[in-house]
This record gives structure tokens, C-alpha cells and sequence, in this order.
């Protein structure tokens, strides 16, 4: 059968990119080929109708893609598209709007071992039954989550913690003075878990974390379950953390995953995960209060409220970032971590890496506060990430992956002279961005010039 001229013209671009990366042509290739350079330009191939200029022109990008980047990357990324996208080509993820019938279901499809994403006032979360060991083992396949990174249980009220935990009363007391001025909230708390807590929960750390979640959905489908929900972001490992149900419908696209709708208090939204402390008795009297991640609670504040209640307290910050192959002693302190799938970079005056005004028509602009605001018209599409720590910690996400989407970008310039700008007001929440702005670009800055 004659090839129409398009597909005649694809496949010879597809043999020569496979030539080049010693890869038999197959649909993983021709998938990932088609969302990382083609999808914008299909348009194009419907208006004109002239194949031969646009498989070129594919084939110069795809050129510049394999001169920045190494082999096995690519073979990498091809090899995750191939997993994401091949297996399970038939289903795809439903979404439920909130009312009781549909709350009820997502709560027997949790009982039965299967996966719900549901909102909270931090980022989305893939749920599972927490004390149902397969279905946790789920939520790592899907995710692609390293087993070494435990998963934090929800639950509805402050009774249902304590037979997910073995601590001692003085613990106990601290928790509750914890929970009374903070839950439900953005903090979650690790500390020894109980026996009949998953190793898989707890990725064999014997430590839980734990939070009740602020969030009117999240906390009625809770009240409904008689287990806590396992669930981490809800997002493909590695990537940018979902705040609305359509970020988390793209990472799962081919996954029998129920999404139940944003609730109804998107503006009550902090957008950045919840902080984490550990807590533990030390040899001395005080207590070791350590934060492993920062966010909207901060460690100043929860030792305020214990020194209030008469404890004295050792404060302890200890995020780190650490490699792929590093054993982790805390977990969760990937380098890459929250990254889109193209190159981002944080604006830096003092980088040694630099940009041409003329070359901004490649990247997309995330500015705040007006900053890179000059660049509106040069560059390929400017977003604007917020005017205070509060909402660039709400459109953060969204706007990263609103930047991934635009095909034609080489690359994210992120401005981050605000966070600068107010250095006194909440430092934490400040703190968590930088976090997450330097594992989202792996610490490379640009300089536009
Ligand atoms: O706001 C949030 O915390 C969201 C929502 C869905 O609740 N969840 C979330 O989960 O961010 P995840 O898995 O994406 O990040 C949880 C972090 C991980 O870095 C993990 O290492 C750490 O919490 N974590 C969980 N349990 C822990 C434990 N037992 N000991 C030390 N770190 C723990
Ligand atoms: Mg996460």
C-alpha cells in the first residue's frame, strides 16, 4: 500500500534518529520523537501540507537535543516513555466530581486495593489503603519511586494516630500540643511507628510520618475510611508535584487511577508540600525537633509552641540533597526532585552561564514581582509566577508545567529575585522554595545578558 507523503517522510526521519542512537525504530521512539518535537508542528502539517520542510526541521532539533544531551539519557527518557505510554494503551484515569455517592465509591476502591488521588491544601495525593501492603507496593510502581522513600499516612483526626505509633507518653504529649495548634494542616510529623504500620509505609525505616491534611474533600473521604491513605504526591517520580487534578491525569494517563475533582477551596490552596519534622526524645531533657523538609509551618514556630508548654527544645534543620546512588539517611533528599522535562534555570546576575537576549525566543520566563518583565516580548512565553512568597509558593508547580508544555522551548529562565526582596517575612516558606527551585533546575543558573 502507498505511504501517504506524511507518514513516508516521518519514517525516513524515524530511520535516520534511530541510525543516530543505535535504537530499532518502535512506538516508544516514535512516541516520545512525536511529544518532544512534533506535536506543535502537526498543526502546521495540516495547514501546509509541506512534510519534507517539517520532518527537516524536526530532524535540526532533534540534532541540537542529542548534541546537549548524552546517549544513555536519551535511551533513558525514550525507555520511560516506552513504560509510560505502551503498556496499558486502553485505559485511562476517570475522574469523579465530590458529592457522597462518589466519596463512598473512591473509599470501596481504596478498601479493594486500588489507587484514588485526591486534593489536599498542599499538592495532590496518590492514595492507597495504608495498612494494605500491596496496594502501597502499588503506589511505588506507578510513581516509579525509589523503595528506599517512605510514603506519609493521612488520617481524619488526632485519635486515629495512636495505634499507628509506640512512643512514650511524653511523646505522646508533645504530639498532641503539636497537633492541637497545627493539625489540620501543612506539617507532618515523623516518629516511631507502630508494628501493624507496612514496611513498605515506612520503607523499612521504623519511623512513620503522619498528617491530617486541611482540606474539606480530603478530610471527608478520610472520615470515611476505617484505615489511614498512604499517599505521596501524586506525580511520576522525579517530576513536578501536581496542585489540580488535570497535572495528575497527565502523569497517570494510561493507569486505572479514580482522581477525585479539586475541591472547592482552591484559594485556601498553599501550593508546596507540607513541612516535616521528625521528633525524638534525646539523652537530655529537651526534645530533638528536626526539620527534614521545609514549607509553610516552620521549625521556629512549632518549638515556640512546645517551649510555651514547658518543653525545652533542641532545633535541628537537615535537608540536604544527596545523588541517585547515595544511601539516604533520611530519605526524600533527591538532587533532582520536582524538575520538568526540559531544562530550567533560576535568573542569576552573578552565573558564568549566559544568555543572549536575541536567543530568549527559545525559553519560556517565569518572572515575578515584574522581574524579567522586560523580556515579555522577546522571550517565547512569559509567565507570571506571583507577587509574594505566598502565591509564588501557590502557582509554582502549575506554572513549571505550564512551561514543560509549550513544545517549542529549549528551556525555563525562573526568576527569583523576590524571594530576595522580602528576606524577613516567613523564611521558611522562602526556605521550601529555594528547595525546590534548586532541585527543579539541579542548581544551574543563566545570566540574560
Ligand atoms: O504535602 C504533602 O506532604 C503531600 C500531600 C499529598 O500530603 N505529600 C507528599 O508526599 O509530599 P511525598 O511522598 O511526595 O513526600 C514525602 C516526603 C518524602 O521526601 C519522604 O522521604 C518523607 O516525606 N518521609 C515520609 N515518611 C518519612 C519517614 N518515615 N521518615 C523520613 N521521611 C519521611
Ligand atoms: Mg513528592
Amino acid at each position: 500500500m502507498e505511504l501517504p507523503p506524511v507518514l513516508h517522510e516521518y519514517q525516513k526521519m524515524y530511520k535516520l534518529i534511530s541510525e543516530k542512537i543505535k535504537h530499532d525504530i518502535n512506538y516508544g521512539l516514535i512516541l516520545f520523537i512525536t511529544k518532544k518535537f512534533k506535536e506543535n508542528i502537526v498543526r502546521e502539517i495540516e495547514d501546509k501540507g509541506d512534510y519534507k520542510i517539517i520532518c527537516d526541521r524536526i530532524l535540526d532539533e532533534f540534532d541540537n537535543y542529542f548534541l546537549n544531551n548524552s546517549r544513555e539519557k536519551i535511551l533513558l527518557e525514550i525507555e520511560k516513555f516506552q513504560q509510560i505510554h505502551i503498556s496499558e494503551k486502553n485505559v485511562k484515569p476517570k475522574i469523579l466530581s465530590i458529592n457522597d455517592t462518589n466519596l463512598d465509591k473512591a473509599v470501596d476502591l481504596l478498601k479493594n486495593g486500588k489507587l484514588v488521588a485526591f486534593p489536599t491544601e498542599t499538592v495532590y495525593g496518590l492514595g492507597a489503603n495504608g495498612l494494605n501492603s500491596e496496594a502501597v507496593k502499588l503506589i511505588y510502581k506507578w510513581k516509579g519511586r525509589p523503595s528506599n522513600n517512605p510514603v506519609i499516612l493521612h488520617i481524619a483526626k488526632l485519635y486515629d494516630i495512636y495505634n499507628l505509633i509506640d512512643i512514650s507518653s511524653k511523646m505522646i504529649n508533645i504530639i498532641n500540643i503539636i497537633s492541637e495548634k497545627f493539625w489540620p494542616g501543612p506539617l507532618t510529623i515523623v516518629v516511631k511507628a507502630s508494628d501493624i504500620v507496612p514496611l513498605e509505609v515506612t520503607a523499612n525505616t521504623g519511623f512513620v510520618g503522619i498528617r491530617i491534611p486541611n482540606d474539606s474533600v480530603a478530610l471527608k473521604l478520610l472520615d470515611k475510611c476505617d484505615f489511614p491513605i498512604a499517599a505521596p504526591s501524586a506525580n511520576l517520580s522525579g517530576h513536578v508535584s501536581p496542585t489540580n487534578y488535570s497535572h495528575v491525569y497527565i502523569d497517570f494517563i494510561n493507569k486505572p487511577l479514580t482522581i477525585l475533582e479539586d475541591s472547592e477551596n482552591y484559594s485556601k490552596r498553599i501550593g508546596i508540600e507540607s513541612s516535616i519534622i521528625k521528633i525524638e526524645e534525646s539523652f537530655t531533657s529537651s526534645v530533638k525537633l528536626t526539620v527534614l523538609r521545609s514549607g509553610f509551618i516552620g521549625g521556629q514556630s512549632i518549638k515556640q509552641t512546645l517551649e510555651d508548654n514547658g518543653f525545652s527544645v533542641e532545633l535541628i534543620y537537615y535537608e540536604r540533597v544527596a545523588t541517585d546512588e547515595e544511601i539516604l539517611d533520611v530519605p526524600g533528599q533527591l538532587f533532582r526532585h520536582y524538575a520538568p522535562n526540559i531544562n530550567a534555570y533560576v535568573h542569576d546576575c552573578n552565573s558564568k552561564n549566559y544568555i543572549e537576549t536575541s536567543k530568549l525566543k527559545n525559553y519560556v520566563i517565569l518572572g515575578s514581582n515584574k522581574s524579567l518583565y522586560q523580556y515579555k516580548d522577546t522571550c517565547l512565553e512569559y509567565i507570571d509566577i506571583g507577587n509574594n512568597v505566598f502565591d509564588v509558593a501557590k502557582n509554582l508547580y502549575d506554572c513549571l508545567r505550564k512551561a514543560e508544555d509549550n513544545l517549542s522551548a529549549n528551556g525555563i529562565i525562573i526568576s527569583i529575585e523576590l524571594m530576595y526582596e522580602c528576606f524577613d517575612i516567613n523564611t521558611d516558606i522562602k526556605i521550601a522554595i529555594l528547595d525546590k527551585l534548586m532541585r527543579c533546575t539541579e542548581a544551574k543558573s543563566i545570566f540574560i545578558k
